[in-house]
C-alpha cells in the first residue's frame, strides 16, 4: 500500500509504504511479544531512529569494525567488474542507509555510462531522504526512493528495462536467521526479472576474538547503538526504561555462527509503557536479545542463493579475506 508518494523535485521521488500507522502498530506488535516471552527479544529494525543511524554510521569508522572497510575496499577494486557484469542503468539498494559505500557502485555506473536511476530503500524515511537528495544532486541520476519494509514490500520495488542491480550490502541479510533468509532470499528471487542481478554483501567466519571486538568496541559505540532501542522504545511508546541499568554484551556462538547482541540487566528494573499499558520487568542479570549478526563461510552463500533460485556469477573478498561481495542472478535464466 502506497500512503504517499511526494514529488520533492523534480528528479526525487518519495515512495512511502510504511506510514507512521504501520510502523506504530508493527512496534507495538514486536514490543509486546518480545517483552512479555519468557526470553525477551526485540527485532533490530527498531535500532534505526535518527540516532540509531547516526551512531551505525559512527560504528563503521570505528578501528575495530572491519566490515565496512572491507567491503569499501572490495567495491574499490571491484565496482568496475561488477558494475560490467550486471549491466544495469538501475541501482537498487535494500537497507540503504548513507548509501555511503554504494556511492562507489554508482561511480562505476556513470563512468560507463550506465547510470540512469537510483533506488534506496530503507525503514529509516530520515536518513533514506537526506541520502536520495545528496544522491541526486552528486550524479544527476533520477532517484526513486522507497520506504518500505524489506520482509514485506519487495514487491514494491519499481520494475526497470534492461535490468536493475539490487545491492545488499553491510552483511544486513547476517541480521536475518536461517530461515527469516531463505524466506527473504526466495522472496526477493520472486519479484527478480531475467535481467536483473544481485549484488550481496555478508560478513566470514573469522578469528571469534576480532568478531567480539567489532560488536564490543572499546568506545562504547556499539553499546550506546544497543541501548538506543530503549530509547526509541520509551520515546514512541512513551516508556520509562532506564538505558543505564542495562550492560551491552557481544558473545560469539560458535554453533550458529554469529554474534549475538543483548543488553543484561544490571539490576532489578520495573518499566512502563503507557501508551501499551505494559508494565515490563527483568531481573538482575535477565537478558534482552537485540540482534544476531551471522558470518557466512563462502560455499554457504552460494548454497542459500542457489536454494532460493539465484546462480552465483562471481564472488570476490578483499585481500585480507574478511568479507565476500555476490554477484548473483535468477538460476531460471537461459544462459
Ligand atoms: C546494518 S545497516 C547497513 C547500512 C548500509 N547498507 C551499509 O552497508 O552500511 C542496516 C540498514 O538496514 C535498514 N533496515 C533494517 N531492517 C530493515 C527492514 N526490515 N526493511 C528495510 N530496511 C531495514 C536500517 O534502517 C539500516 O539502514
Amino acid at each position: 500500500m502506497t500512503s504517499s508518494a511526494d514529488a520533492v523535485t523534480p528528479s526525487i521521488t518519495v515512495e512511502a509504504h510504511i506510514g507512521p500507522d504501520d510502523r506504530r502498530r508493527a512496534m507495538e506488535h514486536d514490543v509486546r511479544s518480545g517483552l512479555t516471552a519468557p526470553a525477551k527479544h526485540l527485532p533490530p529494525v527498531w535500532f534505526y531512529d535518527e540516532r540509531g543511524s547516526i551512531l551505525f554510521d559512527e560504528i563503521t569508522r570505528l578501528p575495530e569494525y572491519y566490515p565496512t572497510r572491507a567491503e569499501r575496499r572490495i567495491l574499490q577494486l571491484h565496482a568496475d567488474e561488477i558494475v560490467a557484469a550486471a549491466g544495469a542503468r538501475t541501482l537498487v539498494e535494500l537497507g540503504s542507509g548513507t548509501s555511503e559505500k554504494t556511492r562507489l557502485l554508482l561511480d562505476a555506473m556513470q563512468q560507463a555510462g550506465l547510470l540512469e536511476r537510483m533506488v534506496p530503500f530503507d525503514v529509516s524515511e530520515e536518513v533514506l531522504t537526506a541520502a536520495a537528495a545528496d544522491i541526486a544532486a552528486t550524479y544527476g541520476c533520477e532517484v526513486h526512493a522507497v520506504v518500505g519494509d524489506f520482509h514485506r514490500h519487495l514487491g514494491t520495488i519499481p520494475s526497470a528495462p534492461g535490468g536493475r542491480l539490487v545491492a545488499f550490502l553491510g552483511s544486513t541479510i547476517g541480521n536475518l536467521d536461517p530461515a527469516q533468509r531463505a524466506r527473504f532470499l526466495a522472496d526477493l528471487a520472486a519479484v527478480t526479472g531475467p535481467d536483473d542481478h544481485l549484488l550481496l554483501g555478508t560478513d566470514l567466519v573469522k578469528d571469534p576474538a576480532r568478531l567480539v571486538a567489532a560488536y564490543d568496541d572499546a568506545a562504547g559505540v556499539t553499546a550506546e547503538f544497543n541501548r538506543n532501542v530503549l530509547a526509541v522504545l520509551n520515546a514512541e511508546l512513551d516508556g520509562d526504561l532506564d538505558p543505564a541499568a542495562f550492560d551491552h554484551v557481544a558473545l560469539w556462538d560458535p554453533q550458529n555462527a554469529w554474534i549475538e547482541m543483548r543488553l543484561r540487566a544490571t539490576r532489578p528494573v520495573s518499566a512502563r509503557l503507557a501508551a501499551l499499558d505494559l508494565d515490563v520487568t527483568f531481573t538482575e542479570g535477565e537478558e534482552l536479545h537485540t540482534e544476531i549478526s551471522s558470518k557466512f563461510r563462502p560455499e554457504q552463500v552460494g548454497d542459500e542463493l542457489a536454494a532460493a533460485g539465484f546462480a552465483v556469477v562471481a564472488g570476490w573478498t578483499d585481500p585480507d579475506g574478511d568479507f565476500l561481495l555476490t554477484l548473483a542472478r535468477p538460476s531460471s535464466r537461459p544462459t
